[in-house]
């Protein structure tokens, strides 16, 4: 009787663990087994939206953002609506709105850049961008979490 209540958080546990892990894959780790499988097309998308945002970030700081900047990644991240994911019975619901709401602060980030491009108003959109990785990673991917929260500018 005991045993098995005691078995339940102990196993959500280990799926939580395992989860973290699967999630945490680095794209620059060297792999140590050579078989490992191929990333999923949206493992391999978010690599690209990783560096891309890495990439950007210095930019985003000093305020020198340009269109053509966004305008590139804009294309290359759009398949994150229809990529197919490693585990798709991970993927809830909220997924769709999530990935539209990174696509439109994209958006966001390529007018505030048409508008009122000065350093502040490039922060801002920027970070608002780095929060959707955020929010949609709480629910579905959290391994990453720490290297995503240090592509935000500080304010
Ligand atoms: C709409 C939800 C969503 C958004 C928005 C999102 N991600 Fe992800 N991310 C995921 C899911 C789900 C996975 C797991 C993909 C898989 O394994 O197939 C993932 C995986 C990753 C990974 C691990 C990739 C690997 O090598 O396995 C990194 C790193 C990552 N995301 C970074 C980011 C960054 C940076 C952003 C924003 C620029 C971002 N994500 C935006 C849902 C999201």
């Amino acid at each position: 009787m005991k045993a098995t209540t005691m078995n339940k958080p102990l196993l959500a546990g280990v799926f939580a663990l395992s989860a973290l892990l699967a999630c945490q894959q680095e794209p620059a780790a060297p792999k140590r087994n050579p078989r490992v499988a191929e990333p999923s097309e949206l493992a391999a998308t978010m690599r690209t939206m990783t560096a891309d945002m890495e990439a950007l970030k210095a930019k985003a700081q000093a305020g020198t953002l340009t269109l053509a900047d966004v305008e590139s990644l804009r294309a290359a991240h759009e398949p994150i609506k229809t990529a197919s994911p490693t585990k798709p019975e991970e993927i809830k619901e909220s997924f769709p709105g999530f990935a539209e709401a990174y696509l439109s602060n994209l958006d966001a980030l390529y007018d505030a850049l048409k508008t009122q491009a000065d350093r502040e108003a490039q922060i801002e959109a920027f970070n608002a961008v780095i929060a959707t990785c955020e929010s949609c990673h709480q629910q579905h991917c959290p391994g990453p979490l720490d290297r995503i929260r240090g592509i935000k500018v500080a304010e």
